[in-house]
């Protein structure tokens, strides 16, 4: 079943069309994988996806029901959860006072009142432990590696139980060990069931963990399909090549 889905997205900022008629569908279940070069858009397309643009044209759908244009947090109450591509998180804050953060955003069982102090306390222990981060949980977030940030911010997203995940670059500058755990930590949630859509640059990450990737250049996805299609697919070589 086709879980969350954007059809025929067009999208420009003044000038610049970020995105032409784009289209990307997830189905219940998969980790895909959404790549392409510099600036074809997959950013502005998460941003389309979770609310934090309208498009110009085109329908976002969550379980064949219309989202489109919806705000941010109607969006993340439904369930999608998402992270960005410059980590946001609070500095200052402990690794643990910023996962009790995320829990009091507003859209779901706990952000709502409807989880105890206990079941909340629980919930971020259990999450911590499961991203490996209780040992540094009373260290300001500011102080950790960058890779550690990614975590954290991926259990801030996680501390809502979204069933979709969308993932702008979690790799990004972040070491080998780290790039090798957090690969596990999406297997390991996969496996539980939550599905995911995975923007990255990493080719070995992405040909690695997705199931099936698609392609986006200048706006538009020009190829969709297994990882070993898209290694050999030469429109995918001449976007990378020609931009
Ligand atoms: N808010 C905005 N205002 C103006 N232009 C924008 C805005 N957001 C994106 N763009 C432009 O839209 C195009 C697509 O950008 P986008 O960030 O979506 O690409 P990307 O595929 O995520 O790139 P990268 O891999 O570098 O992160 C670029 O030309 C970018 O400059
Ligand atoms: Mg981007």
């Amino acid at each position: 079943m086709t879980l969350l889905e954007a059809v025929d997205i067009s999208k420009s900022f003044g000038g610049i069309q970020a995105l032409r008629a784009c289209c990307v569908r997830v189905e219940e279940g998969e980790i895909v994988g959404l790549i392409g070069p510099n600036g074809s858009g997959k950013t502005s397309l998460f941003n389309v996806m979770t609310g934090y643009e309208k498009p110009d044209t085109g329908s976002v759908r969550l379980r064949d029901k219309p989202i489109t244009g919806s705000s941010p947090r109607t969006v993340f109450g439904l369930g999608v959860g998402r992270t960005f591509q410059l980590t946001r998180i609070f500095p200052r804050l402990t690794v643990l006072e910023n996962v009790h953060v995320a829990a009091q955003r507003p859209g779901f069982a706990a952000g709502l009142g409807r989880w105890s102090a206990a079941k909340e306390r629980a919930r971020v222990t259990e999450l911590l432990d499961f991203v490996g981060l209780t040992r540094l949980q009373d260290m300001p977030a500011g102080t950790l590696s960058y890779g550690q940030k990614k975590l954290l911010e991926i259990t801030s997203v996680l501390i809502a139980e979204p069933t979709v995940i969308l993932l702008d670059e979690p790799a990004g500058g972040v070491n080998p060990t780290t790039i090798t755990y957090l690969a596990g930590r999406i297997r390991e949630l996969n496996g539980r069931g939550v599905t995911f859509l995975v923007v990255e640059h990493n080719m070995e990450f992405v040909m690695g963990l997705c199931n099936r990737v698609s392609v986006m250049h200048r706006g538009s996805t020009i190829a969709d399909g297994p990882p070993a299609e898209i290694r050999r697919n030469p429109a995918v070589l001449d976007a990378y090549l020609g931009d």
